[in-house]
């Protein structure tokens, strides 16, 4: 892999700060960001095996990471049987790696709203049309419902469907990988502790 030199080699010789949120804050964007960037969302499969997709983060704000999805979906129902979730983000560019494990709970309706606003026309008409019949349908099919849909809510603010579902992760385990080109990778693992504080651990690998 190819690993940038410069701020990453600096970021290497600062101590680990106390509080991982703090350090998440200045990897991760800000709510005026936007959505994105996508991350790796790892849930544990009702057959007991992993479950691993791709999502959007929508926000952190400062305690837990937000995600968007339908309510219909097989994460959906994962995260009903045990609403424990990990999180695998990647900057290739920056040799950065975070990955986050903690307990999954629903956020409010406004919440679950105002980050639906916050999303593309295009993906706020995917959250409407993105349906098992649209998953049997044919190629063509799928285009003629998108068409109609968006003609006959043309040049209306969508709001979100009653199955746009949000949820929040908060952190209980959070580990920061950082690449460099002349010393070995670092990890610093952090750990929730019963008390709120976090223990701190730098790990190989
Ligand atoms: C780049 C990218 C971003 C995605 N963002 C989301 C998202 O924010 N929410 C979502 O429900 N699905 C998103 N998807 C689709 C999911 O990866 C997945 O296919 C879908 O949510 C169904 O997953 P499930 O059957 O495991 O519940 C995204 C896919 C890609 C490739």
């Amino acid at each position: 892999m190819t690993v940038p030199s410069g701020p990453d080699v600096v970021d290497q010789e600062a101590p680990a700060p106390a509080d991982p949120l703090a350090l998440a804050a200045t990897w991760l964007p800000s709510a005026a960001d936007g959505p994105g960037p996508t991350m790796t969302l790892s849930t544990v499969g009702l057959d007991g095996y992993p479950a691993a997709r791709t999502v959007l983060l929508s926000l952190f704000d400062g305690e837990r990471l937000h995600f968007h999805t339908d309510a219909r979906s097989r994460k959906v129902a994962e995260l009903a049987a045990l609403p424990r979730a990990a999180v695998t983000l990647h900057w290739p560019e920056d040799a950065r790696q975070l990955v986050v494990v903690g307990d999954v709970a629903a956020v409010t309706d406004r919440e679950a709203r105002l980050a639906y606003l916050a999303r593309s026309r295009y993906l706020q008409v995917l959250a409407w049309v993105n349906d098992h019949a649209a998953a049997a349908d044919t190629p063509d099919r799928r285009r003629e419902v998108w068409a109609a849909f968006d003609r006959e809510r043309a040049g209306t603010d969508l709001q979100p469907p009653s199955t746009w579902a949000g949820f929040a992760l908060t952190p209980m385990r959070m580990v920061f990988w950082r690449g460099a080109t002349d010393a070995a990778s670092n990890r610093v693992a952090y750990e929730r502790r019963t008390d709120g504080s976090w223990s701190t651990a730098s790990w190989p690998g």
